[in-house]
């Protein structure tokens, strides 16, 4: 017996050090659900929920599981919650889920139902908005509904118009998910001026931008001596600041962001 207990506390530390490495091996590890996460929440969804929700998770008015669009949920708590106490008036059943099982079914949400997908974390938009405006400093280059400054992109409809994946992208590695649109450009003109800014638009003849002192400027292109659209966003990476369940509650602030829609 006591021969037993010790082999399996053998094995559940194996478990921990190895589990450990892989999350020190995958550098976002830790704001995003696993791939086996994904899976068994892929099986545990098709036994228990797509009766109601269908296979596309969009059966019930108002809801699509799969695009991430709820009537009451923002986070991943709050998904949780739903899940586990069910909704008895609204026909929603609760479940008595294992943490494991819980985590399996919000990770498949959350990766779009996409077994091989990403899986981002949610957090508490509250806590986002104020590490928003305070700790993650974003607002000293973001507008947000009518507040803040023009230098970057604002992102009053943000959540309406990006996934998660793609917001945790821009705010761990924003020079990998730069939009073309938003990439920084420098301009000499043929007197000799220098012009950095944000493109807002731009064709053959001509480009408008916001340069750095919120001015929008509008050239034309052959008035220009230099012309250089940059490669790196401006933008830090928010893993600078934040700690990875700071990053959860920001992403959970901008999905709220819905531009009144
Ligand atoms: C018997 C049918 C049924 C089953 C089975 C079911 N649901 Fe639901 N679910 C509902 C209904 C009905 C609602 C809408 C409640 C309302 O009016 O907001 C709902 C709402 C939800 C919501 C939305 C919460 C929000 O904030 O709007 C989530 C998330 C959800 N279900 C997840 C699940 C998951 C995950 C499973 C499987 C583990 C599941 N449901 C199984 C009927 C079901
Ligand atoms: C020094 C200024 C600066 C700071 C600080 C900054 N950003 Fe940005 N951000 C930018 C610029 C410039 C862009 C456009 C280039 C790009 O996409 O990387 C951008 C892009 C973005 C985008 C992508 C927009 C899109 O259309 O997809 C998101 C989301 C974003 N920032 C969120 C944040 C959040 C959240 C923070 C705080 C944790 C933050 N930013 C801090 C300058 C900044």
């Amino acid at each position: 017996m006591s021969h037993l207990r010790v082999r399996l506390l053998t094995l559940a530390a194996c478990a921990v050090v190895a589990l450990a490495a892989t999350r020190a091996s995958a550098q976002v590890a830790d704001h995003q659900y696993t791939s086996a996460d994904i899976e068994a929440g892929s099986r545990l969804y098709a036994n228990q929920c797509a009766l109601c929700h269908g296979p596309n998770g969009d059966g019930i008015n108002g809801i699509d599981l799969r695009r991430g669009v709820f009537r009451r949920s923002v986070s991943d708590d709050d998904l949780a919650r739903v899940i586990s106490t069910g909704i008895a008036a609204a026909g929603m059943p609760s479940f008595r889920f294992q943490p494991v099982e819980l985590t399996a079914v919000l990770a498949f949400i959350r990766a779009g139902f996409d077994p091989s997908g990403t899986a981002v974390k949610v957090g508490t938009p509250g806590r986002g908005q104020a590490l928003f405006a305070g700790k993650g400093a974003c607002a000293s280059c973001h507008r947000v509904n009518g507040a803040g400054p023009r230098t970057a992109p604002d992102l009053s409809d943000i959540g309406a118009i990006r996934t998660p994946s793609t917001l945790q992208r821009s705010l761990v590695n924003p020079t990998s998910a730069m939009l073309p649109i938003n990439k920084p450009v420098r301009a000499v003109t043929k007197s000799g001026t220098t012009i950095r800014g944000r493109r807002l638009n731009e064709d053959t003849y001509t480009v408008q931008l916001i340069d750095d002192q919120e001015r929008l400027v509008s050239l034309i292109k052959a008035d220009l001596r230099e012309y250089e659209v940059g490669k790196t966003s401006p933008m830090p990476p928010a893993t600078a600041v934040l700690s990875s369940g700071e990053i959860a509650d920001v992403l959970a602030y901008l999905l709220t962001l819905k531009g009144g829609l």
